[in-house]
């Protein structure tokens, strides 16, 4: 009989595309995106802040478009690919990305836990809309939340990077 206590763990070979290099992994069917990047992949650029969709600080790119990568079960993924911090890099590989440049520039990061999601989120506004309004700004960076309060320093960061 099995015990109720000890559910049946199953696992299962995928394959993730992460920042344009393809992993092939055995995973839990339990594991999250955030779990297979940070403790299979090693890259722990997206951090777990609450591990329940509610901080963004582990926002990552799914094909394109933030998620909060603590919600997404590996075994979604699919080929959709995904970015995270460490793969959003400037043009040339020596350089940051703008939006890092405007952060590091405007200060925005405080104890910097939070820096990652809002990079990504950011990243993902400019490629949509290079030249968001204030309004929309605030929008896209409204499931991203900073515990040292640097909002008014990261709003500027994105005012730069936008520019
Ligand atoms: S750790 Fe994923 S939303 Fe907070
Ligand atoms: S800079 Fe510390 S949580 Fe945002």
């Amino acid at each position: 009989m099995r015990d109720s206590s000890s559910p049946e763990i199953h696992e299962f070979t995928t394959t993730l595309e992460v920042n344009g290099q393809r992993h092939r992994l055995t995973v839990r069917h339990h594991w999250s995106l955030l779990d297979v990047l940070r403790e299979q992949l090693d890259l722990t650029g997206a951090k777990r802040g609450c591990d329940r969709g509610e901080c963004g600080s582990c926002t990552v790119l799914l094909a394109g478009r933030p998620v909060y990568a603590c919600q997404v079960l590996a075994m979604q993924v699919g080929q959709r690919p995904v970015v995270t911090v460490e793969g959003v890099v400037g043009a040339d590989a020596q350089a940051l990305d703008p939006v890092q440049q405007a952060f590091l520039e405007n200060d925005g990061a405080q104890c910097g836990y939070c820096t990652p999601g809002f990079v990504i989120a950011v990243r993902a506004l400019l490629d949509d809309n290079p030249h968001p309004s204030e309004e929309e700004i605030r929008a896209a960076l409204a499931g991203n939340l900073c515990r040292c309060n640097a909002y008014g320093r990261i709003l500027q960061s994105v005012r730069d990077a936008a520019s």
